[in-house]
């Protein structure tokens, strides 16, 4: 299905939107409101720059790094956040998901920060928050312009407290590596130092480096966060309903993961992506994209495509059987050349019964909300939580809670 105007076109269906994905004839065209801090980040590259800054920071995205994040580092950031909330009783989960998220993804993209330090994480947390609103400037309902000046003060106060230190050390170390005293080994492994080493190769300015840590910093802070609250809501929803599903989600975790991918697929982070036809192409059912129209591929849509999951699709089900070869969160990590890089870091593995306990990744999101559930978090009967009236994407800007 699409919906046409005479310069855009709107596609619906799982199949359409999965194809337009995988196209190479479109190009992102997302995050040109958003330039600030989105300009010549991966996301927004098209073609070889594209695929040369990929392979590059693909190295990272491995399950080796994303196994010994899980198991070795992620417990100690998700106990440092959480608690100081559970001793007070009370929570918001906006903050916890930001903080844990945030955290999660200054490892990964090369800040130097420590989860314990509870003003640090607080001021980074408002930058990266910021960022954010920067990088979804197409649906703020705000003035764009004063978010823009917002975002760059954000950036410059970011690049004086965190970046510029984070960097140096890292450009320290590396010299020491080139002169002999230090093993490669020892370098971090994140996003900044592999820029920095080849920085020459792949012509990057100090300005690209600079934003491509921004835009990280967003990118898994963000949807992180959402996905985390978007997981409790729809547990303590259905908990509602079925209460010995609720005590399950307190006990077990491959539940809860089962519980995180359905309510990605009915709340993807980004609801829509949009690419620009550098040419004229025709989709599998004859669809027509002319040269030069935008095209939105829109993910709540196609994530409830009832020809893919079933006449329920618009429900939400942990126990929903899907097809083979369909993901249970939808096309909410995207598909294609962009798919998301932290896609296993935060969805971890496919649920597959046969796969050895050693072996299983429950993800990011899965474990900070299995935390938060064990730890006896139920919703705060006397605070509502609330959406965010400055965008246009359901997302919660509070969302209280009670232990
Ligand atoms: C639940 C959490 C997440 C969701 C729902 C999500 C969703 C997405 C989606 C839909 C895209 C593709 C956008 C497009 O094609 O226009 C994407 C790309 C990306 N994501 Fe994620 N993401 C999540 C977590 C993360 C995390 C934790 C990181 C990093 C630490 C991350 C880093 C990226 C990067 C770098 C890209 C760009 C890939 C490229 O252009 O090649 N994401 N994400």
């Amino acid at each position: 299905m699409q919906r046409e105007t005479s310069n855009r076109v709107h596609l619906t269906s799982w199949l359409q939107v999965r194809e337009a994905f995988r196209s190479k004839e479109l190009r992102q065209a997302g995050y040109s409101e958003g330039a600030v801090v989105m300009a010549d980040t991966l996301l927004d590259l098209h073609g070889k720059a594209h695929r040369e800054r990929r392979r590059l920071e693909n190295r990272l995205f491995r399950r080796e790094i994303f196994s010994y994040w899980e198991h070795e580092i992620l417990g100690r950031t998700i106990d440092v956040t959480l608690s100081p909330f559970i001793q007070k009783g009370k929570a918001d989960l906006a903050v916890i998901g930001y903080r844990c998220a945030m955290n999660l993804t200054a490892t990964i993209a090369g800040i130097d920060q420590d989860p314990a330090e509870a003003e640090q994480t607080e001021t980074l947390y408002a930058i990266v928050k910021k960022f954010s609103e920067g990088a979804t400037l197409l649906h703020s309902t705000r003035d764009k312009d004063e978010v823009r000046q917002e975002v760059k003060k954000a950036m410059n106060q970011f690049a004086i407290s965190f970046y510029t230190p984070s960097r140096d050390r890292r450009e320290q170390l590396i010299h020491d590596v080139n002169e002999g005293d230090r093993d490669k080994n020892d370098l971090p492994k994140d996003v900044l130092t592999t820029l920095l080493i080849n920085r020459e190769k792949l012509n990057l300015s100090d300005e690209i480096i600079f934003r491509e840590i921004c835009f990280y910093l967003q990118a898994g802070a963000h949807s992180t966060a959402n996905a985390f609250i978007h997981t409790v809501d729809n547990i303590f929803s259905w908990g509602d309903q079925y209460p010995l599903d609720l005590d399950l989600a307190r006990k077990d975790l491959s539940f809860v993961q089962r519980c995180m991918h359905e309510s990605l697929r009915l709340h993807p982070a980004s609801p829509v992506a949009l690419r620009r036809a550098m040419e004229d192409i025709e989709l599998s059912d004859g669809t027509l994209l002319a040269e030069g129209v935008e095209v939105t591929l829109d993910l709540i849509e196609a994530n409830r495509d009832s020809k893919v999951f079933g006449e329920t699709s618009e429900m939400y089900d942990p126990y929903r059987e899907i097809q083979e070869g369909i993901p249970r969160w939808g096309m909410s990590f995207g598909a294609g050349t962009h798919a998301c890089v932290g896609a296993e870091l935060d969805g971890g593995l496919e649920i597959n019964p046969d796969r050895p306990a050693s072996e299983t990744l429950f993800g990011t999101v899965a474990i900070m909300t299995h935390a938060l559930l064990s730890a006896g978090a139920r919703r705060d009967p006397d605070n509502p939580p609330r959406h965010d009236p400055s965008s246009e994407r359901k997302h919660f800007s509070n969302y209280p809670v009670v232990f």
